[in-house]
């Protein structure tokens, strides 16, 4: 079985990244699991002193084990003033040193058609990180301004096709990269 980190950026209830994720997790091609990661709020903001072997936080090390068992990342998140939302840079920060992340395939879903400052940010960050960003998966979902919930966005053919193909495109891109085995 394959697994997906599906990693949203949007704290809040009724989020319309947190829906496209949930909606892709029903999407979710045969032999592969999308699991919500549900932590990021739990973790301090990023000090690199207290990343030290001997007391690494354990929100932190539940963090990067997350990202360790997961052969590939989901990241759907908002645009924040031009930029990443602060929930998202911040558990991004923790990965920079570590061993985990480093190689690992990522795709990112847009769920908003506006906010292309965020989408170009996040994948500099990914693509600096050393993560594999799958172009080919990558897709704005334009979300704004609709009000969809997960059902809704299953219901609009469209939409439940990008993201179908996406899924399908993450997949197979993973299937051929050694780096995508956990
Ligand atoms: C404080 C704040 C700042 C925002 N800044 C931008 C922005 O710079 N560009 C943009 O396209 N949308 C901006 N938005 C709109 C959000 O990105 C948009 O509402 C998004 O759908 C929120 O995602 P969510 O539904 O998953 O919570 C901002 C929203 C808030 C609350």
């Amino acid at each position: 079985m394959m697994q997906l980190l599906a990693i949203c950026g949007s704290l809040r209830r009724a989020s319309s990244n947190a829906a496209a994720l949930e909606a892709a997790a029903h999407l979710a091609p045969e032999g592969v699991r999308i699991v919500r990661c549900q932590g990021l709020a739990k973790l301090p903001y990023f000090n690199p002193d207290e990343d030290r072997e001997e007391h690494t936080l354990p929100s932190v090390l539940e963090w990067r084990r997350q990202i360790g068992a997961s052969h590939g990342l989901l990241f759907c998140s908002p645009e924040y003033a031009r930029g990443i939302a602060g929930v998202l840079k911040n558990a991004l920060d923790w990965l920079v040193p570590c061993a985990e992340f480093p190689d690992k395939p990522v795709a990112v879903i847009n769920a908003s058609q506006r906010a292309t400052h965020a989408d170009a940010a996040l994948r500099l960050t990914l693509t600096t990180m050393s993560a594999r960003l799958i172009d080919s998966a990558c897709i704005t979902l334009p979300l704004l301004g609709r009000n969809l919930d997960a059902a809704g966005i299953l219901a609009d053919a469209a939409l439940a096709d990008a993201l179908r193909t996406a899924l399908d495109r993450f997949v197979a891109a993973i299937g051929t990269d050694p780096a995508g085995t956990v």
